[in-house]
């Protein structure tokens, strides 16, 4: 499998070669700079998420309160899963496809390699779409298509883009071009160099749109809103109280770090041993919480000062937004520009699990680049056919408690493969049966920087994983009570 890395620059080879070589016999493309895995993992995990989840989210569960939760959930469950996908991504130099062969000889985990490509595929299946209604609303916005439109008139024209097949389908092809593009062009000269790009752009744009939307007359309200904590938005939501308040904050935690499916696996395969794991995680959450608490401040302030109200769940960003800025002055420029923030952040994140898919295909069936980019993209497309019809062709497929076929794929993903998934890299790590502690300790630890804590382990051991199925059964409790008529 070695051979079929054919492009690009090697290990040892590249510009990168003074960063690290893992053996002879893989000469592996890795990234020419700390920066570039610093910002390709960052944009991994800075996606809809950041953007769209979290500010409705966290609309919805009242504000700041959620925040703090959220926030206790992403070091005590997110950062270390993290540091655990990069230290079996580096320890053996391969994507899951094989990462848990090398590590663990026995086989026994082999089978868990799937869990990453399916989570990412079916990630894909429903974001491809939600990422095309970006770009659809940055042509929108730009052109004026909702200038003069009152709430409703805002939302007819939300309403009529799911109604029409062909341009979702269009703007999902758009996006899997775009995303296929750059893969194509390899890891350091089309993922590296252009996922830098992206990442700048998206963090100019945020600093423009943060201060226009502060200092907006009547920000403040919105600014107290989100940033001063009311503990009883936290129980008294009218979404189920305080657990379900704890479900959301944590699966928000498992998502925005794309953890959980080997995306982020694939980054740590393709780094030296110059700086320690644990470093590394800390800087890439500091800068996935800070562009998703950044979101929540251009968007808050705007909603208040403009009297719209936060708490409209997914529509907030599609239906509120664009009335937020049909009351601001130069509002057509302010909505054109925030969409495309939000296409940027999106596509980072499509660049990242389409490169971790291509790489996944590439050592599984020994493929060349091209061969597997061709595979991958063949059967993305494919898949993401039922989510865009699901919104009018197939409008008509549906599962109680859990909605259209997009609800399906985001709920398959969110609810289930994400935290369980989560939980399986935890208990390879820290078991016998897996990698065990030793082996895994020793990579994270490999290289200058941030130790990883040794009092943790207890936390890893029992904690951790006794957390994660609390809360996992929690979430479904909702569900089956629903299917069962009780709820
Ligand atoms: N973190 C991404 C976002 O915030 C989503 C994602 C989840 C990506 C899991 C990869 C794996 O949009």
């Amino acid at each position: 499998m070695a051979a079929s890395e054919q492009d690009g620059n090697l290990a040892g080879t590249g510009p990168d070669a003074g960063m690290d070589t893992f053996d002879g016999a893989n000469p592996r493309e890795h990234f020419a700079s700390r920066l570039g895995f610093i910002l390709i993992s960052a944009g991994c995990a800075i996606g809809l998420g950041n953007v769209w989840r979290f500010p409705y989210i966290t609309g919805q569960y009242g504000g700041a309160a959620f925040i703090l939760l959220y926030l206790v959930f992403l070091v005590i469950l997110g950062l270390p899963v993290m540091i655990m996908e990069f230290a079996v991504g580096r320890g053996s130099q391969r994507s899951a496809a094989l990462a848990f062969n090398i590590l663990q000889p026995s086989g026994k985990w082999g089978w868990f390699s799937w869990w990453g490509y399916v989570g990412c595929m079916m990630l894909m299946m429903f974001y491809t779409t939600v990422c095309g209604w970006m770009l659809a609303y940055v042509a929108k916005m730009g052109t004026g298509a909702f200038n003069g439109l009152d709430a409703e008139g805002v939302g007819a024209v939300f309403g009529a883009m799911l109604a029409n097949p062909s341009e979702l389908v269009g703007w999902m092809l758009a996006v899997i071009v775009i995303g296929l593009a750059v893969c194509s062009l390899g890891v350091q000269r089309g993922v590296e160099r252009i996922t830098k790009v992206m990442m700048v752009a998206l963090l100019v744009v945020m600093a423009a749109l943060v201060v226009r939307s502060v200092t907006l007359p009547g920000a403040a309200e919105g600014l107290a809103f989100y940033l001063v904590p009311d503990f009883g938005a936290l129980f008294d939501n009218g979404l189920g109280g305080f657990g379900e308040a704890v479900y959301a904050a944590m699966g928000q935690a498992f998502f925005t770090l794309s953890l959980g499916i080997s995306a982020m696996e694939v980054f740590g395969s393709r780094i030296g041993r110059k700086r320690s794991l644990t470093g590394e995680a800390v800087r890439i959450c500091a800068l996935d919480t800070a562009v998703a608490i950044i979101a929540g401040l251009i968007i808050f302030p705007a909603c208040f000062a403009f009297a719209v109200a936060p708490d409209q769940g997914p529509s907030l960003v599609f239906v509120t937004l664009p009335n937020v800025f049909n009351q601001m002055p130069l509002g057509q420029l302010w909505g054109a520009l925030f969409f495309v923030f939000m296409s940027f952040a999106a596509l980072s994140t499509i660049i990242a699990v389409f490169e971790n898919l291509i790489t996944f295909t590439m050592e599984k069936w020994d493929l060349s680049r091209r061969s597997a980019l061709i595979r991958t993209g063949v059967l993305v497309t494919v898949l993401s056919l039922p989510c865009a019809l699901g919104f009018n062709v197939l409008a008509g497929v549906t599962v109680p408690g859990i909605g259209d076929i997009q609800s399906i794929e985001d709920f398959i993903v969110s609810n289930n493969l994400l935290p369980l998934g989560s939980l399986l890299y935890v208990l390879f790590c820290v078991t016998r049966g897996g990698w065990g502690w030793k082996g895994f300790l020793a990579e994270a630890d490999a290289g200058q920087g941030m130790r990883f804590p040794r009092w943790a382990r207890g936390w890893l051991t029992f904690g951790l994983p006794a957390l994660i199925v609390i809360i996992f059964i929690m979430g479904y409790v909702p569900k089956i009570a629903f299917w069962l008529g009780v709820g």
